[in-house]
């Protein structure tokens, strides 16, 4: 068993341990992108004939989406857990009868399928593990309606309950910087009579446009906005049926940023995916004056990728906010424990929206940065950071959320003595791969059982 399976299966009382004082450097294996994966699942889904998927993340929420498109009858061929034939059974063609499909704590998985089902002649529940079922669902709903969508929760919360049919294309406004609710809304206006026009107030990735204008939809879009011409009468499969996924800079920050705050450090990713929307992560470091070396540009399926080398410096505080957040949003906690080591005082404003992720990410880095040594103060929408503190092993606390869990864990590098993380298994929600790629950069980190 490779160790990427083995953390799927791993108790929900495993530590990640990591001992700090070792040089990071070197080559790793990162994931496919976990965005996209489930775009191209979902699209493929849609699309009329085969999609032959390269490098699909094998993380546990993407799996959540391929049980979904499966559960709606498309077929997935797996050739391995990260080469996946889906065929396709058109724009309108996942009706069918009643469906319950469990989302565990995959948002996107949910938040898309809210979208994708609103428009497909079937009814739909959709139910949530116990994190994902207190987060809100209302944003998705309330766009979802106003396209005359048939869509419901109880106090804005999963289960979601529905009935596909007729849908209008309508102009939606969103309040929220949400790739996954501009997402949702493309995804009805698929199959929505007239114009889907859907703005939002800062850049976010734009994957969904980028692939539909991949498979020919008659989608125009820039980074505020995105207009789609309904209904869509057929997706060509992207790629021409071949269609690579890149790999994911989420997961390439945490490697990042063990190089950038651990002294000598220095990692090089090739493949990594540069989506605009993506990568305020490295444009935060390169101001703190992290050495960034990006070349090999290239395109994948619509998709800017590159290759990325970062060489460890002396980092000075930065200020990030404003459009940014949203292109840095699940890399905020780790750029705080980056700015643990910064020189001066880091200010993240503009984040509020951490309260409802995974885990409310504002408080739960707080707490594990501070039992580790760190100078933080939590503020209502981010944190004032104030280094460099030397950071010492302690045991703290994962919040039974992945990018906690890892961020912490690269805290850890650079402290001195022990640092026991709670919730390892949860590494595997976006990136099984994350402990092998920090022991292939020279990390002592190992996985233990109990709590
Ligand atoms: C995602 C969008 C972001 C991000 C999440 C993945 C996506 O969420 O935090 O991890 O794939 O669209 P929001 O759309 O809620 O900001």
């Amino acid at each position: 068993m490779t160790m990427a399976s083995k953390l799927l299966q791993t108790p929900t009382s495993a530590r990640l341990v990591v001992r700090g004082g070792r040089a990071i450097g070197g080559r790793a294996p990162l994931a496919g992108d976990k965005s996209i994966s489930h775009r191209i699942l979902l699209l493929g889904a849609l699309a009329d004939g085969p999609t032959r998927i390269a490098n699909l993340s094998p993380c546990r929420d993407v799996t959540r989406t391929r049980a979904a498109i499966e559960a709606l009858g498309a077929r997935v061929d797996a050739l391995d857990d990260r080469i996946v034939v889906v065929t396709g059974r058109g724009v309108r063609g996942l009706g069918g009868p009643p469906v319950r499909i469990d989302c565990g704590d995959s948002g996107t998985t949910m938040r898309l399928l809210a979208g994708l089902l609103a428009g497909q002649p079937r009814r739909f529940t959709l139910t949530a593990a116990a994190g994902l079922g207190r987060r809100p669902m209302d944003r998705v709903i309330a766009p979802l309606r106003a396209m005359g969508a048939d869509i419901r929760a109880r106090d804005g919360r999963a289960p979601l309950e529905g009935t596909g049919g007729p849908l209008a294309g309508a102009e939606i406004v969103l309040p929220h910087a949400s790739a996954q609710v501009a997402g949702a809304v493309l995804l009805a206006g698929l199959n929505a009579e007239g114009t889907t026009r859907v703005r939002y107030p800062a850049p976010v990735r734009d994957h969904t446009e980028r692939l539909l204008a991949e498979m020919g939809a008659p989608i125009r879009f820039d980074m505020r906005s995105a207009t789609l011409d309904g209904p869509v009468i057929r997706l060509d499969p992207a790629g021409g049926g071949t269609y690579t996924v890149p790999d994911d800079p989420s997961a390439a920050a945490f490697l990042l940023a063990a190089a950038a705050i651990v002294p000598s450090g220095e990692v090089r990713l090739s493949g990594v995916g540069l989506n605009p929307g993506r990568t305020g992560f490295l444009d935060a470091l390169e101001a703190m004056g992290a050495d960034i070396a990006i070349d090999g540009w290239r395109e994948h399926g619509g998709e800017p990728v590159g290759d990325i080398v970062l060489r460890h410096r002396t980092l000075r505080a930065t200020e990030i906010g404003g459009a940014l957040v949203p292109r840095s949003i699940d890399e905020l906690p780790l750029l705080a424990v980056v700015a643990t080591q910064a020189v001066g005082t880091t200010v993240i404003r503009d984040a509020a929206e951490l309260r409802v992720k995974e885990s409310d990410r504002i408080e739960a880095i707080a707490a594990g940065l501070a039992l580790l040594g760190a100078d933080i103060e939590v503020r209502p929408d981010g944190w004032a950071i104030t280094g460099p503190t030397p950071l010492v092993g302690a045991d703290v606390d994962g919040a039974d959320d992945h990018r906690i869990v890892m961020a912490l864990a690269v805290a850890g590098l650079a402290a001195r003595g022990r640092t026991s993380v709670s919730g390892a298994s949860r590494v595997a929600d976006s990136y099984p791969r994350f402990v092998e790629a920090l022991a292939a950069l020279g990390g002592d980190v190992e996985i233990t059982a109990g709590s």
